[in-house]
């Protein structure tokens, strides 16, 4: 979890940590208030090493171990705070690891308590790209080529 002193995000995660520690589990509460999480890069995600010094590396070892998860993260501009972000981001070499978590939960707070903060519109329409990677790959992708033009018919 992330930012502010008193968040509610860190409230909320902390009274979650009190509830597993209660039903018996060991937690190991990991912050990210004053961690210095750099940007993830190419040779991070190949190597797993990073050539900035920062604290991903005892954040990683801890998240591999874990058999639950449970992130917690304040809302910013309809998403998870950007410090949550980066640190899923630098996890990503744990995808291809033996690491032991099955279960991952998520904590979020937002001030909005509307559905939606957009009461005239809606939602009309998504599309989207999964598998499409590389720089122009969506040309060869033309079933969502489609979609998205359709999309734009429809509007
Ligand atoms: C920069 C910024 C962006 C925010 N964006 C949203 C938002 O998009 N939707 C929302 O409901 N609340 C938004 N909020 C409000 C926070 O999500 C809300 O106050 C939350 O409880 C803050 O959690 P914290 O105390 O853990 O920092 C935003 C707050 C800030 C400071």
């Amino acid at each position: 979890m992330c930012q502010r002193k008193y968040s509610n995000s860190d409230i909320l995660a902390i009274e979650c940590e009190k509830g597993a520690i209660e039903a018996g589990h060991e937690v190991d509460y990991v912050s990210l208030k004053g961690k210095i999480l750099s940007i993830v890069c190419l040779t991070f995600i190949r190597s797993g090493c990073c050539v900035l010094k920062d604290d991903i590396a005892e954040i990683m070892d801890k998240v591999k171990e874990a058999e639950v998860i449970v992130y917690a993260s304040q809302i910013y501009y309809y998403e998870m705070c950007g410090q949550m972000k980066t640190l899923l981001d630098r996890l990503n070499p744990l995808y291809s690891s033996d690491y032991a978590f099955r279960d991952i939960c998520m904590i979020a707070t937002a001030a909005e308590d509307e559905e939606s903060a957009f009461e005239k519109a809606e939602l009309k329409g998504i599309v989207t790209g999964a598998g499409i990677a590389n720089s122009n790959d969506a040309l060869n992708y033309n079933d969502v080529m489609k979609k998205a033009y359709d999309l734009g018919r429809s509007l």
